[in-house]
């Protein structure tokens, strides 16, 4: 029988790696459940909701992990969780495994299996599993209404017997998962949006929510998707052109939304301090990218900057501000993963030539495997 662990997650991380609902199917696989006690709880999920569904609760994080099979985490685990996990554990988490590198070498020194949740492969039968997708979209959807909380007007037009208020300009920068739940939200709110991103696809995308696209369209734009479906690095003279066309619009908005990434590299500067004091008071930058390194050169992580009263965001962690949601989605997606190892005869059953397990697997037998991370491949 697989024994399957699921820690409480550190300070700063809300959401759990399993829910009831993916207990039961656990169970229904043949799987022993074990939770350390309030790992739900951040979640609104209570000790009582897992054990309904047939999990057993744990009370101190030695008895949760001792003779697991496979641990579910949110974040990385830390040192004192890999010291309690046996050799060959199975380990599935978004472990970021480009920072850091100390913490992978860790779980590789103890012979974990350690798969990485954001590398999973962009393929269609891997949509169900893919922790990026299910994350970014509660995310975008987040942006909007945090920025317009702290937008001191409305997001809608108006017409009132005292005067017409007039729509919010929302402009996205970035218009992958996240950006495209984040047109679609200020869409819904009734603002005026605008957005722009490097990969051809997107303006398709943007066009179908109703928000209006405006790139730099040369040549390179046309190759920017890498076949993962990500964007590229673009040159140097594609981001001068690209800092002219945003310098121009950026004036004229309310709320900028930022997301743009690049896997495995810091996030593309899109924003100069000299934009920002472009921008009319009370506008807002929310700058989704903060964490790899930010969007805007002038956000900081986990704060709001006034620049000159322009509010910069710089939140951290934000599919955990909607924990309930992205626990029980994340959840899912990692139990959509784990069902393609876990085989009720037989158990713990690893096909090392899938490209979803090759795609994922960062440590294997003592070592770091991933090609991302052994310079093999970007
Ligand atoms: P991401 O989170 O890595 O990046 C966010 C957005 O920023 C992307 O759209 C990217 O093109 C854009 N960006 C990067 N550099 C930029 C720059 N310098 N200026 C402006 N924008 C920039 O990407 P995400 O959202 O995870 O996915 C991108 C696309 O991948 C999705 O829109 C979708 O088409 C595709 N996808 C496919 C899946 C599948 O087939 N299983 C699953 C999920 C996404």
């Amino acid at each position: 029988m697989v024994t399957i662990a699921v820690p409480v997650e550190g300070v700063g991380e809300p959401r759990a790696a399993i829910s009831p609902e993916t207990v039961k199917k656990y169970v229904a696989l043949g799987c022993d459940v074990r939770i350390q006690a309030g790992a739900g709880v951040p979640s609104n999920i209570l000790d009582a909701d897992y054990e309904e569904m047939g999990a057993s609760i744990a009370g101190s994080l030695s008895d949760t992990l001792s003779g697991a099979d496979v641990v579910l985490k949110v974040m990385r685990p830390t040192q004192e969780e890999i010291d309690l996990m046996g050799e060959g554990t199975v380990v599935a988490a978004i472990l970021n495994p480009h920072d850091e590198v100390s913490g992978i070498e860790a779980l590789a020194a103890k012979k974990i299996k350690a798969f990485s949740m954001e590398f999973m492969p962009r393929i269609t039968r891997a949509q169900s599993m893919d922790v990026l997708s299910s994350q970014s979209n509660l995310a975008g959807y987040k942006a909007v209404i945090d920025s317009a909380a702290h937008f001191t007007q409305a997001m809608p037009m108006m017409m009132t017997a005292a005067g017409t208020v007039p729509p919010a300009k929302v402009f996205v920068m970035g218009a992958g998962v996240a950006g495209l739940q984040a047109i679609a939200t200020a869409k819904r709110l009734g603002a005026i949006v605008t957005a722009t991103d490097v990969r051809p696809a997107a303006k398709e995308q943007v066009e179908s929510l109703g928000g209006k696209f405006i790139a730099v369209e040369n040549d390179e734009f046309k190759e920017a998707e890498t076949s993962g479906g990500y964007a590229k690095e673009m040159s140097d003279d594609y981001k001068r052109e690209q800092a002219e066309l945003v310098a121009n619009h950026i004036k004229n908005q309310d709320i900028v939304i930022t997301t743009a990434l690049i896997p495995g590299r810091p996030a593309p500067k899109l924003i100069s301090a000299e934009m920002v004091r472009s921008m009319g008071t009370g506008s807002i930058i929310y700058d989704m990218a903060v964490e790899r390194g930010g969007n805007c050169d002038l956000a900081k992580p986990g704060e709001i900057v006034n620049e000159n009263g322009v509010l910069i965001m710089g939140p951290l962690n934000i599919p955990g501000a909607l924990a309930g949601n992205a626990t029980s989605l994340y959840a899912k997606n990692l139990y959509n993963f784990l069902a393609l190892m876990i085989d009720k005869e037989e158990g713990l059953k690893i096909d090392f030539e899938d490209e979803i397990i090759q795609g994922t697997l960062v440590t294997n037998d003592g070592k770091i495997v991933h090609p991302r991370l052994t310079g093999e491949t970007s």
